[in-house]
C-alpha cells in the first residue's frame, strides 16, 4: 500500500493530461522506434500509458512497474473505464484504443532497491509521471547513470516544482506552502525526497552525463468546477501542513476552513507548478 489511492490517481488524471506539455510529448513520441518498447516507473493504475501510448500510436510494448499491488491490480479496471479494450493474455495484458495496441506486463517491485536491475536492453525509453518528486537525490543520480550506461532516453513528466498559488489569495498561503514544501522533502521510501527540486536536480544530473535535456512547465489549473479534486487536494495539503508545522495548527485550520467555504461557493482557483523533462543520451537526436 503506497498511500496513493486509485481514487486520487483517477481524480488527478484529467488534470495531468491537460497539464502535460504537448510539444514535449509529441517530440518524445516522434523520436521512438516502432514498435516502441517502454518502461513506466511508478506506473500506478496506468495513467501514463493512457496519456502517452495514443501519442505514439500503433503497436507498442509497455512494462508497468510499481510497488503497490493494489494499484497494479486496478490497471485493468481503469483502462476499461477509460474506454480502452482490455484483455488478459498468458503473460500479461493487451490494451487497445483507436490509436494504438499495447502489450503490457505489470511488475510489482520496489524501485528504491532495484533500479540497476532494470533490463534496459529490452526498452527504447524510460517514462515516469509524478514519481521524481518522491525520490532522493542519490536515487535520481543512480537512475540517470543507469540510463546513461544503456544510452536510453527518459521522459519524466509532472514533477511538482514548489509553485502553488490560490485565487483569491490569503495571507496564510505562504505559511501553508512552506510547510508543504518541507513535508515534500520527507523520506518517501527512497531517502530524503527531492520534492520541489526534483526536475531541476534530475535535469542537472542528466546534463552532466551528456544528455540533451529539454524541460517545460506542466502546471495544474484546478478550477471551481473541479470541486471534488479541489476538496481532495486541499485535504492532502491541510494534513501535510498540520503534520509539518503543528505550532501553526490554528492558522492552518482557519485557512483550510476558509478554502473549503470558497470551494463550496465555487470561487476558488488553484495553480500547482509542475515540470516535464525529456532527455536524450548523445547518440539520439531529437526529432
Ligand atoms: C503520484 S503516484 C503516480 C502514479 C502514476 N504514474 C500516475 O501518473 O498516475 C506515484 C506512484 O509511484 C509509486 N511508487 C512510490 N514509491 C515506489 C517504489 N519505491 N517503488 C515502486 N513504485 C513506487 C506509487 O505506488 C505510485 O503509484
Amino acid at each position: 500500500m503506497s498511500g496513493f489511492s486509485p481514487d486520487w490517481l483517477r481524480l488527478r488524471a484529467p488534470l495531468d493530461a491537460a497539464a502535460r506539455s504537448k510539444p514535449l510529448l509529441q517530440r518524445f513520441a516522434r523520436s521512438l522506434p516502432r514498435p516502441a518498447r517502454l518502461i513506466d516507473l511508478g506506473a500506478g493504475t496506468g495513467a501514463t500509458l493512457r496519456a502517452v501510448a495514443p501519442a505514439i500510436g500503433g503497436e507498442q510494448t509497455w512494462t508497468l512497474i510499481d510497488n503497490d499491488p493494489a494499484l497494479l491490480g486496478a490497471v485493468e479496471r481503469e483502462m476499461s473505464s477509460c474506454g480502452w479494450g482490455a484483455l488478459r493474455t498468458s503473460d500479461g495484458m493487451e490494451f487497445s484504443s483507436t490509436q494504438c495496441h499495447v502489450q503490457a506486463k505489470l511488475y510489482e517491485a520496489n524501485l528504491a532497491r532495484s533500479i540497476e536491475d532494470l533490463t534496459l536492453t529490452q526498452a527504447d525509453a524510460i517514462v515516469a509521471s509524478a514519481l521524481l518528486d518522491l525520490v532522493s537525490e542519490a536515487w535520481s543520480w543512480r537512475l540517470a547513470q543507469h540510463c546513461a550506461a544503456f544510452r536510453r532516453p527518459l521522459y519524466l513528466a509532472l514533477s511538482f516544482d514548489g509553485r502553488l498559488s490560490w485565487t483569491p489569495d490569503d495571507p496564510r498561503d505562504d505559511l501553508v506552502r512552506c510547510a508543504l514544501l518541507e513535508h515534500q522533502r520527507r523520506d518517501k521510501g527512497f531517502g530524503s525526497a527531492l520534492g520541489p527540486d526534483a526536475a531541476r536536480v534530475m535535469g542537472e544530473h542528466l546534463d552532466r552525463l551528456g544528455f540533451d535535456v529539454a524541460g517545460a512547465e506542466s502546471d495544474w489549473h484546478i478550477r471551481p468546477q473541479d470541486g471534488e479534486m479541489q476538496h481532495a487536494f486541499l485535504a492532502g495539503i491541510h494534513a501535510a501542513a498540520c503534520e509539518q508545522a503543528p505550532q501553526f495548527v490554528d492558522d492552518i485550520e482557519a485557512w483550510a476552513a476558509l478554502r473549503r467555504r470558497q470551494i463550496e461557493k465555487g470561487v476558488l482557483n488553484v495553480t500547482v507548478g509542475h515540470q516535464d523533462l525529456l532527455a536524450y543520451p548523445p547518440p539520439f537526436s531529437r526529432a
